[in-house]
């Protein structure tokens, strides 16, 4: 049954600062899961809140000229309203203000300190309020903490500590006993660096005389809690530890998302407290990497703090949550730009599914009776489609294991593109000419109908919103009878549903001219782009004949994978050999209207005599040839 059951928390999130894209990809990722789990019928809790005590707030407050609580009641209030409008489905919004996260502090710090794990004693340090937590000297660059890069306070104060040392063979056992406890590998071995160092006990107490702003501490009313043993109990109180229903429920299967800041207090202080107060450690620690503006790291100072709600409104909530976790390798840094952004809406949304859905929409109704056609099995013998459905089925499920989201994103988008494929393979608008193909017509119409039904479940997760206008438009008024299951069996879409022409779902963003240098800037720089070669004069380039060529015909060269053999129409027939066959079907070839340097000198491949060449460029899905946006004459010269 541990598989049936979901429970995913992100960071609490301090409250000294409003919400950025930072906090947005976390709680977004989080929830992309959690609904995920809910479509596949998972029993899922998913956990948000704010992280409110500490110097860091205090700090904040006194600049406000406010107490603690009221700053932190106006930015919690903030994150609160923010997730709704992200389309965020937590199940519990927790503060680490409540009274039962309160109680549950302290009774998790009676515990562990009659167990004699806590013991009192002098520190010295160096402490970072913007980490709330001390750095060991040679853990500190030129004095100042790697993080934040100022410089922290020397503290020395008698304290309460934890025993954390004493847990650390413990820690090192369980971590490579559990490969996947702590996930992506990368962030595992560094946490295991970590314990490689001695590990010292960890001070858990401010003294009143400094800090008021915490929890007391149960056993010394002259001391605070220090604010990470507050915040990480959170993931206990938010299923109601301890005796909870929802505990003995979620807790076995818990898994906590964060970024790579705060590696240290979930990977090393959370497990070994965990362990000093009598509980199961958590299932898996989930570490993603930073968003960073424009290559360099979001802050205040710089003025490049990134607002989700911004770009929510000026491109849309779908689009939004599509692009974050489109372009983050789940683990790996990324750097967010607006113009990349903008680029993955005009291709990605506006082009490959939005046009899919309204092509396929309108041919529907055009060619039908405005309702799901009943599809005839012996009038579509080819498997093209449910195969490609299962495949993708089966790689999304995969990657949401594995947390690769930006994979399970290319897998839905080869789904896509494979319909795409499939209207141009089968041109509906020919078959609709002639009564004779009325059976053949309706099936092919009601399979790409399926697809955008299985599209649309699967991309649920990502996009709720477009999804249910997908299903709307299917008529499918209840997007929630959409589950996974649904998906296993090809055929789910009910036959003689109305349908319903929408309205664009993603409207393409134009770009202007000025802007379209960065733009170019942006993805160029994401892919290293090759150095540009040394200039040439005009009169040599125009001693190069570019011209439009149709393909008339195309077949594989025997014994390579790549070549395809092409005959072209220019001036008159001729052949060029192209290296496009792992990213082209001869098939798809034939039709095209390509470039073609035509006054190239021929060249044999394989044994065959090639006149000209095709150009093409490189993709992150593989070669793509060069097209046009206009129909242009045959043999036209290219300027
Ligand atoms: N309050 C602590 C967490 C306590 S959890 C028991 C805290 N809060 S925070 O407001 O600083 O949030 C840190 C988290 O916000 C990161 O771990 C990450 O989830 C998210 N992000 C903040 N900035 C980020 C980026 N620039 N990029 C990606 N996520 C980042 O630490």
């Amino acid at each position: 049954m541990k598989d049936r059951i979901f429970y995913i928390t992100t960071p609490i999130y301090y409250v000294n600062a409003s919400p950025h894209i930072g906090h947005a990809y976390t709680t977004i990722v989080a929830d992309v899961l959690a609904r995920y789990h809910r479509l596949r019928g998972d029993k899922t809790f998913f956990l948000t809140g704010t992280d409110e005590h500490g110097d860091k707030i205090a700090e904040a407050a006194k600049k406000g000229g406010v107490t603690p609580k009221e700053y932190a009641d106006g930015i919690s209030a903030q994150f609160r309203s923010l997730w709704p409008e992200l389309a965020v489905t937590n199940d519990r919004f927790i503060r680490t203000t409540d009274a039962d996260h309160v109680a549950t502090v302290r009774g998790i710090l009676q515990k562990v300190y009659d167990s004699g794990d806590i013991y009192f004693g002098e520190y010295e340090g160096f402490y970072c309020v913007g980490c709330e937590r001390f750095y060991m000297e040679k853990e500190l660059l030129d004095g100042k903490c790697p993080q934040h890069e100022t410089v922290p306070e020397h503290r020395k104060e008698s304290n309460y500590f934890f025993r954390m040392g004493k847990y650390q063979e413990w820690l090192i056992n369980h971590i490579e006993t559990h490969p996947d406890f702590i996930r992506p590998e990368r962030y595992k071995n560094e946490a295991l660096a970590f314990l490689r160092e001695p590990l010292e006990d960890l001070c858990i107490s401010r003294p009143k005389s400094r800090l008021t702003w915490g929890i007391d501490l149960p056993f010394d009313e002259n001391y605070v809690t220090y604010v990470w043993f507050d915040a990480l109990i959170n993931y206990l109180t938010g299923v109601g530890y301890p005796e909870g229903e929802n505990f003995g429920t979620f807790w076995p299967v818990a898994q906590h998302l964060i970024a790579k800041d705060i590696l240290k207090p979930h990977g090393i202080y959370w497990p070994t407290m965990l362990k000093a107060a009598g509980i199961e450690p958590y299932q898996h620690l989930n570490v993603h990497g930073y968003w960073n503006v424009d290559q360099s790291k979001m802050s205040k100072s710089l003025g490049n703090v990134v607002k989700p709600l911004d770009l929510k409104d000026k491109y849309g909530l779908d689009p939004f949550r599509y692009f974050l976790l489109r372009d983050m390798v789940f683990g790996l840094d990324s750097s967010f730009s607006e113009e990349a952004f903008v680029q993955r809406i005009n291709s990605d949304l506006a082009n490959d599914l939005g046009n899919l859905v309204s092509r396929t929409m309108q041919m529907a109704i055009k060619y039908g009776d405005g309702r799901v056609p009943t599809p005839d099995a012996a009038a579509f013998a080819e498997q093209a489609l449910p195969e490609a459905a299962a495949r993708a089925l089966a790689e999304v499920e995969s990657c949401f294991t594995t947390l690769a989201l930006h994979k399970a994103l290319i897998a839905i988008w080869e789904f896509i593109n494979v319909t795409n494929k499939t209207i141009v393979e089968k041109e509906p608008w020919v078959l609709a000419k002639d009564p004779a193909n009325k059976e053949r017509l309706a099936t092919i119409l009601y399979h790409l109908l399926e697809a955008l039904r299985v599209t649309a479940v699967l991309i649920t997760p990502f996009m709720p919103g477009s999804a249910a206008k997908i299903l709307a438009q299917l008529g499918i008024a209840d997007p929630a009878g959409q589950t996974f299951e649904t998906l296993r069996a090809w055929g789910g879409l009910p036959a003689g549903s109305a349908l319903t022409k929408g309205e664009t779902l993603f409207p393409r963003v134009e770009v202007k001219k000025e802007e379209d240098k960065p733009a170019a800037a942006a993805v160029a720089a994401k892919a290293e782009v090759p150095a540009i070669k040394p200039e040439i004069a005009y009169e040599d380039f125009q001693k190069i004949d570019l011209r439009v060529a149709k393909v008339l015909a195309a077949e594989r060269v025997p014994k390579s994978s790549k070549l395809l053999k092409l005959s072209v129409e220019i001036d008159g027939e001729r052949t060029v050999v192209a290296g496009m066959g792992k990213d082209y079907t001869p098939e798809e070839m034939v039709g095209k209207q390509i470039v073609v340097v035509a006054n190239l000198k021929p060249a044999k491949l394989m044994g065959v005599e090639s006149r000209g060449m095709l150009l093409a460029t490189d993709t992150e899905e593989g070669l793509t040839l060069l097209g046009f946006d206009k129909p242009p004459k045959t043999g036209a010269n290219i300027h």
